[in-house]
């Protein structure tokens, strides 16, 4: 469709871009296309002036203002232009896009690109995850999904904007591919418990744990691993604390912490007061009721392709015992997926600055370890938080495809726009002025940024306003909600045996 004519100015035509006449209203970032000496080169609009020559003197407008509206007397409104400011994307070719080597003639016609040739030319996929569709064009964004989670995904934007709604969005597309598109499987740490309405929309594949019912096995936990948890602990206290998990471990039996005390009790080899020390410790783990004698759930059974596990730690009131928990999951998962036991797997992190802050954390070295690492096994992060600032460096840089919507805080625009070249000061402007569900999308999951309209999640929306989602907690509380959409935590979890996880399967 011809929408324009390219026009000289005194800048351009040049290699970077081109003004036209607009036929007719057009929008900033829309896509265009016009003829250059290689071929039909792609463009983007990146800002629209109006002009009117009979509007130009301020002398000519107030002598007609005099004697009523100039309008009224001229036919000024048929001589308003639209002169749009276009930047090349490339140029199509057979090998690909190249860069515009060689302007467009004033006078070449300007076309709005089609639906088809707008795909190819974003890279986006047909059969790709659908989280919405561009703001300047009908066109779906449908993103590669091998793209997307070829690396790491971070979803940045001020509270409310629509953060979680979109990462819902990419479970939900996650979860409606054929098994013959490949489907990895997710695991979702949700912090507000948000999630549980995927359950109810796809009740064979999604399913919520109550974050309160994870346990943390001390049979198969190696001491570094518990030194994580307790980071004060001093070098000489690990390596008897060690020792002591060593004894345990070699009689070939399950343990649990009381085992530990008791084992710490007999050691002759401690003095007493190095026994207090370690007594302490371990008082200050049993008091966060989390340790017992075997995982629960056996991490790598809950990675199924195209299932979700929703781990809902809304009920869980210390960040510790949460970071402690995400650290053991994502260490467990990793390993098994380090060692081909899992099948790719997507983990979504709410509230990601909680646990991989720029300050130290509990599970920060997990997280930008797996960041570093996960790419090269497919373990992808999709990492979701309101305050970029405060967000680990390691874990922002390791990030590949953005999702940003509306920020407005200075200071994390402009700790956006150091930490990636896509943002200009332009699309931060544009950022700040984003409404709910509108995002920026950048990385290597398009070929060029683009805005889109996010579309809404298909669950039916659990909590409504802020009171009845405190009627919902209070109700689940007093155990008067059934309780379908969780996984009750079996009492035999203390008896099981680490490998089998007989309660829990997701398909
Ligand atoms: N794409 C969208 N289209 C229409 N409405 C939306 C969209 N995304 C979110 N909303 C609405 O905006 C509100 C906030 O969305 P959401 O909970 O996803 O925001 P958030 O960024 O996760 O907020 P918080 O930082 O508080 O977690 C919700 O009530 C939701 O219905
Ligand atoms: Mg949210």
């Amino acid at each position: 469709m011809e929408i324009g004519t390219v026009i000289a100015t005194s800048e351009d035509p040049d290699v970077f871009g081109f003004t036209f006449l607009a036929k007719r209203e057009i929008k900033a970032g829309s896509f265009v296309g016009v003829g250059v000496p290689q071929g039909k080169a792609f463009a983007v609009i990146t800002n629209i002036v109006r002009t009117n020559q009979y509007f130009a003197s301020p002398e000519i407008v107030r002598g007609f203002e005099l004697r009523g509206s100039l309008a009224d007397v001229m036919p000024a409104q048929h001589w308003e232009c639209w002169l749009a400011k276009a930047r090349f994307v490339g140029v199509s070719s057979a090998e690909g896009f190249d860069r515009v080597l060689a302007p467009p003639s004033p006078g070449e016609k300007v076309f709005l690109v089609s639906a088809d040739e707008l795909s190819e030319l974003l890279g986006l996929a047909p059969a790709g995850v659908g989280i919405g569709v561009l703001r300047t064009h009908p066109v779906p964004a449908r993103l590669d999904l091998t793209r997307l989670f070829q690396k790491h995904v971070a979803i940045l934007a001020m509270s409310g904007a629509g953060k979680s709604n979109c990462a819902q969005v990419l479970v939900e597309e996650i979860l409606t591919r054929r098994p013959d598109q490949g489907r990895p499987a997710v695991i979702v740490m949700d912090v507000h418990g948000e999630y549980g309405g995927l359950h109810e929309e796809f009740p064979s594949q999604a399913h919520v744990l109550d974050g309160r019912h994870v346990r943390i096995g001390l049979s198969t936990l190696s001491a570094e691993r518990l030194r994580e948890f307790v980071p004060e602990m001093s070098g000489a206290q690990m390596r008897e604390l060690k020792r002591v998990l060593f004894k345990l471990k070699q009689t070939g039996r399950s343990f649990d912490l009381d085992d530990v005390l008791a084992e710490i009790e007999r050691a002759e080899d401690l003095t007493r007061a190095s026994k207090q020390a370690l007594v302490g410790w371990i008082y200050d783990l049993k008091s966060l009721h989390v340790f017992d004698r075997f995982d629960f759930p056996f991490w790598p059974d809950v990675v199924v392709p195209g299932a979700a596990l929703i781990v809902d730690l809304s009920r869980i009131t210390s960040l510790r015992k949460k970071q402690i928990l995400v650290t053991h999951a994502l260490w467990e998962l990793f390993r098994a997926r380090e060692r081909r036991h899992v099948p790719p797997v997507v983990v979504f992190l709410e509230e990601a600055h909680l646990f991989a802050p720029s300050e130290n954390a509990i599970s920060k070295r997990v997280i930008e370890r797996i960041a570093r690492e996960g790419r090269k096994f497919h373990f992808s992060l999709v990492v979701i938080s309101q305050r970029p600032v405060r967000l680990s460096t390691t874990l922002l840089s390791q990030v590949g495809s953005n999702i940003i919507m509306r920020i407005t805080n200075p200071y994390d625009l402009d700790h956006l726009r150091r930490s990636s070249e896509a943002i200009t000061s332009q699309t931060a402007d544009m950022i700040s002025s984003l409404s709910v569900g509108e995002a920026l999308v950048f990385g290597e999951a398009v070929n060029y940024p683009i805005f889109v309209r996010i579309r809404k999640k298909k669950g039916r929306k659990i909590s409504g306003g802020h009171f009845e989602q405190a009627a919902i907690d209070f109700e689940r509380s007093m155990n008067l909600i059934p309780r379908e959409s969780r996984l009750e935590t079996p009492d035999h979890v203390k008896n099981r045996s680490a490998v089998s996880s007989p309660a829990f399967s997701p398909l």
